[in-house]
Order: structure tokens, then C-alpha cells, then sequence
């Protein structure tokens, strides 16, 4: 049932090409311009005229809402607020019927983000699920949604899950986007072909494993671990660091590049490697800046960059090279050689990848 592979995590990272375009397919017609989702059909209206979009979620469920924010704002230009469900729910927050909530969880079952949903519900927002398992509570609970069709995940380290959310949330902001006409026909288009290229450039990202592997062998007795990212690639980040955290027992921590100086600086030694997701986009030069700020300090420096980049090749003691892609589309390809890292370095680490400890795949109560 692992399909031939080690663990459930392994194989699930490498379903990725197949699980995006499942999730994709039936929605996404690039060549004609096409995408629809059905969930969204009858609620396009409240969507297009919201005030506000709400996600909530936990977990890496909120890092999807974080990428979500990025995408939204950019494309569809409605002021976007990602909660942790937890939070949101016992905040009294502010919530109206011009509110459109976007609640994402793999399972469908997370009390925090069920109960975040029957709170909106009560104040008369919409409310939107984006969900892995058919049929689970909280695509009941909600007036509408599109599932993410990943495929069952087992491991208890969301990874497909996470690409195909991101997936479906960029459908709906370049649909959103289109509809409101904040893209032009244009970019709506060249988007929609550039989306339809992803699985191939992740297919082609997972060849990278044996590289990530060999260096997952000379930083695995790491104690603490940094990973930065500016813009869409900062929710990269907090997932990168939270797969490590999760799986090996490593001390991670993400944060936007930028927020360094404002404190974890401090943290940086020889023995602090330093995970940067720096790809050619238009922070690439800021983020440049903080790789030789690091590098000053002489911390370990690993970069996923863009093929072909050759100024943090010069500075990092070791590049991981990604296919390059529209910005807003990178984390759906950065997030892959992060996914591998953690794997190889819990499993030389001698942990049980599929089950962490004090970990369960569906968190049913608060
Ligand atoms: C991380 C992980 C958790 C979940 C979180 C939300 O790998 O699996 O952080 O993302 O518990 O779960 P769902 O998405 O099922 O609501």
C-alpha cells in the first residue's frame, strides 16, 4: 500500500506531479481559457463582492491561507485576514454578511476550524470549505467548496495535502481576479498556462532528492534550524521549518527573511544552518542581501533557488536548484525540496516518519 516506498510520507511527497493535476483536472482548461469550480459556481456572486475574505485554518492548513493571502490580495485585490482557527474562535472577532470565510483543513475534522466556521456561520458569512476528505464534518458545515482530490494522506506530515490546497486557492484567486477584472485577459491567460505547467516542473523539482539527501546527512545532527523567505515564499518557510520540527525533533523556526535582523540574527553561529528559499522574484535581491548577512555571521547557508541562478551559488554552501515559474506559483515547487529534507533527515535521525510522536493525523478536540 506504500506503493514500494519506505514510508507513507515518501510516497505521498512523490504523488505530488499526480496529485496536483488531479486537482487540476476538470477545472483547469488552459488552452481555452477555462476554469471552473464548481463549488464556487452559485456563490461567485457573494465571493466577487466581498468586503473581506477570512481564511482560517491550523497548522499547515494556515501556511496554504498564508500563500492563499498573497494570492487573493494580488490577483483579486480583497483584503484578506488569515487566523488560526484557535484564535479567531475565542476572540470575538468582527464578522459580517459581506464576509467571505475560507476555511481550509485536510482532514475536514479539526474542532478549532469547525468551531471557527459555526462562529462566522452565526454572524451571516459565507462560508467556504477547502478540504481533502469527502464527506467529513467540515465540508458539511459549510455553504460551499471545492475538495483538493490529493488523494487519501496517511502520514501524519501533511505534504500533498498542502500543494493541492495551495492549488485550489490559486484557482479561485485567478478565477476571482478574472471575474473582477483586477486580471487582465492577458495575464489571466498566461497564468492559466504557466498553472498547467506546474506538475512537470515538481516532477521535475523530486529528482532532486538524492542532493537533498546528501545534504540532509551533513546537517542532521543540527540542533536548531532557521528557514527564511520573503513574500510568497515566507509561508514556505514556516512549513519548511514546521515539517522539521515535526518529523525529526529538530528546533526549527521560520521567519520572513526580513524580521531577521529584528532579533534571530542573534541565534547565528557555525553551528546554525540556515535554510533560505531565494528564487528569482521580486524580493531576490533583499533576500540576497540576508543570505550574505548570515553568511557574515557564518552560518550554514542552504538555498533553493532558481535554475541557472549563480550569485547564491557563489555565496551558499549548497544550492538546490527548482524549475523557475511565475512568482505566485513558486511555493507550490519550493516546498517540495523542504518536504525531502525533513523526510531524510527524521529518517537518519532513526524517527517514525509516518507517526511522530504526540502527533495524530486529525485533531478532534481543541
Ligand atoms: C502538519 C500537520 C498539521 C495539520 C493541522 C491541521 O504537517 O499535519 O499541522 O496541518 O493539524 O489539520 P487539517 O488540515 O486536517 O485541519
Amino acid at each position: 500500500e506504500k506503493g514500494g516506498y519506505e514510508h507513507f510520507m515518501l510516497k505521498e511527497i512523490n504523488e505530488q506531479p499526480r496529485s496536483i493535476a488531479d486537482c487540476m483536472r476538470g477545472r483547469l482548461d488552459a488552452k481555452n481559457g477555462r476554469l471552473v469550480l464548481g463549488g464556487l459556481r452559485d456563490y461567485m456572486n457573494k465571493f466577487q463582492n466581498a468586503d473581506r475574505i477570512i481564511i482560517t485554518a491550523c497548522g499547515t492548513s494556515w501556511h496554504a491561507g498564508l500563500v492563499a493571502e498573497y494570492l487573493f490580495e494580488e490577483f483579486a485585490r480583497i483584503p484578506v485576514e488569515v487566523e488560526y482557527a484557535s484564535e479567531f474562535r475565542y476572540r470575538n472577532p468582527v464578522i459580517s454578511e459581506k464576509d467571505f470565510v475560507i476555511a481550509i483543513s485536510q482532514s475536514g475534522e479539526t474542532a478549532d476550524t469547525l468551531a471557527a466556521i459555526e462562529l462566522a456561520k452565526s454572524k451571516g458569512a459565507t462560508i467556504f470549505g477547502v478540504c481533502n476528505v469527502v464527506g467529513s464534518s467540515i465540508p458539511r458545515a459549510t455553504h460551499a467548496g471545492s475538495y483538493t482530490h490529493a488523494g487519501p494522506e496517511i502520514g501524519v506530515a501533511s505534504t500533498k495535502a498542502f500543494t493541492a490546497q495551495i492549488s485550489v486557492l490559486t484557482m479561485m484567486a485567478l478565477k476571482l481576479g478574472y471575474q473582477r477584472g483586477t486580471l487582465s485577459e492577458t495575464r489571466y491567460m498566461h497564468l492559466l498556462n504557466e498553472l498547467a505547467t506546474i506538475p512537470s516542473k515538481v516532477e521535475r523539482a523530486l529528482k532532486l532528492d538524492s542532493k537533498v539527501k546528501a545534504i540532509a546527512a551533513e546537517y542532521k545532527d543540527s540542533r536548531n534550524f532557521l528557514y527564511l523567505g520573503r513574500g510568497y515564499n515566507f509561508p514556505v518557510a514556516l512549513e519548511g521549518a514546521l515539517k522539521l520540527k515535526e518529523i525529526s525533533y529538530i528546533h526549527a523556526e521560520g521567519y520572513p527573511a526580513a524580521e531577521m535582523k529584528h532579533g534571530p540574527i542573534a541565534l547565528i553561529d557555525q553551528e546554525m544552518p540556515v535554510v533560505f528559499i531565494a528564487t528569482k522574484d521580486s524580493s531576490y535581491e533583499k533576500v540576497v542581501s540576508n543570505i550574505q548577512e548570515v553568511k557574515a555571521r557564518k552560518g550554514k547557508i542552504i538555498a533553493v533557488v532558481t535554475e541557472g541562478d549563480t550569485t547564491v551559488r557563489g555565496l551558499a554552501d549548497h544550492v538546490i536548484e527548482i524549475p523557475e515559474t511565475e512568482e505566485a506559483f513558486v511555493p507550490l515547487i519550493a516546498v517540495v525540496p523542504l518536504q525531502q529534507l525533513s523526510y531524510h533527515i527524521a529518517v537518519m535521525r532513526g524517527c517514525n516518519v509516518d507517526q511522530p510522536r504526540n502527533l495524530a493525523k486529525s485533531v478532534t478536540v481543541e
